[in-house]
């Protein structure tokens, strides 16, 4: 089966195409950085204009790139919730027509279940198994019953983790996009050059919840205070000294839902997957069984999009065409 994904949530404009649900024929994901570099973070407006000028080029050559012709489709698949609604109106609009005019199915993809989804595309994952889902606009633990039932097992409360690295990036001017540039800093830093405080909600030690407000103000317009005597105020050693915290404190967390759960496989996703420190401390421990993206599947993209959307087709869940998009997922502890 031949799914065609379509993801426009963000900034990204991708189309993807996979056969069988995990087998990658091509995929073009059209960047937007050039144009949000200058305001420094993503302009909703912008983001559309450039879905809309793209996303009929990108369509093409993906296409061209599996070797495949529009007739081979048999699935339509498309992000329709959560995101930018303006940007996921061009994407979802795209894809209806697409699948009215090759009178081919349609399928509605939410893009939280996507990330977690894109480790598929690297091998077979058993159940149950916990799901870390690491974005610029979700930070949370889930358990998994399959590829979709999730139960939210802890969340960020405030700012999500990929939005503290960019918030931070941002303030200090370490260029963008923020969590890539902030890790590249860090690299050559000395982490404990500033000791930040991690979050302690509740002071309850069983808690899976997290937050980012308070670090990120530390980060940003209390750096100084937090410098350990003797160490020197660099971008570097500010951006290791964040990046140790920020990741440690899902670190902590993760090692909890596994002790409650005794679940010790687990799934990762979202663009802060790309990590280097999270990807380095999820490695060491070597009791779990991973399963994480290679870089270019962490952040946004089509191929898990088609991807789970093989998943949604075979078991029936396709749409109409008057599918709505939606910009929030209800709570922040929604059930999906
Ligand atoms: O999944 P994604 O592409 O879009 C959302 O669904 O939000 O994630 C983007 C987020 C941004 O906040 C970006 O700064 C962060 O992922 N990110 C990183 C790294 N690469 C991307 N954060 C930390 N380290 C990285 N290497
Ligand atoms: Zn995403």
């Amino acid at each position: 089966m031949i799914v065609l994904g379509v993801e426009s949530s963000c900034d990204e404009c991708a189309v993807a195409v996979v056969k069988d649900g995990s087998e990658l024929l091509g995929q073009v994901v059209h960047s937007q950085i050039e144009e949000h570099e200058q305001y420094r973070g993503v302009v909703p407006e912008i983001a559309s204009r450039q879905h809309t000028q793209h996303i009929l080029p990108v369509y093409r050559q993906a296409i061209r790139e599996s070797g495949i012709t529009a007739a081979d489709i048999d699935i339509v698949a498309v992000t329709t919730h959560p995101g930018l609604s303006g940007s996921l109106l061009v994407g979802t609009t795209f894809a209806k027509g697409l699948a009215l005019g090759l009178d081919r199915p349609l399928v509605s993809v939410n893009h939280i279940l996507a990330h977690l989804y894109a480790p598929r595309l690297s091998g077979p994952v058993d159940w149950p198994c916990l799901g870390l889902l690491v974005s610029g606009g979700h930070t949370m633990i889930v358990r998994m019953d399959d590829w979709q039932t999730l139960t939210v097992l802890g969340a960020t409360v405030d700012d999500a983790c990929g939005e503290a690295f960019d918030k931070v990036a941002r303030y200090h001017g370490f260029g963008y996009p923020g969590g890539k540039a902030v890790d590249a800093l860090a690299s050559g830093g000395d982490e404990t050059a500033y000791e930040f405080p991690g979050s302690s909600l509740k002071g309850d030690s069983h808690d899976l919840d997290l937050s980012y407000s308070g670090i990120k103000t530390a980060v940003t317009v209390q750096a100084s205070r937090f410098l350990r005597p003797g160490k020197e105020a660099s971008a570097e050693n500010l951006a290791a000294s964040f990046q140790r915290v920020a990741i440690g404190m899902i670190m902590k967390r993760l090692d909890r839902a596994v002790q409650q759960t005794g679940i010790h496989r687990l799934v990762v996703g979202g663009g802060v997957a790309a990590n280097s420190r999270l990807r380095r401390e999820l490695a060491a421990r070597t009791h779990l069984q991973l399963a994480i993206p290679p870089l270019s599947l962490c952040t946004d993209n089509a191929a898990m999009v088609a991807a789970i959307g093989y998943e949604y087709a075979i078991s029936g869940r396709f749409v109409n065409l008057d599918v709505p998009v939606g910009a929030r997922v209800a709570g922040y502890k929604a059930a999906y």
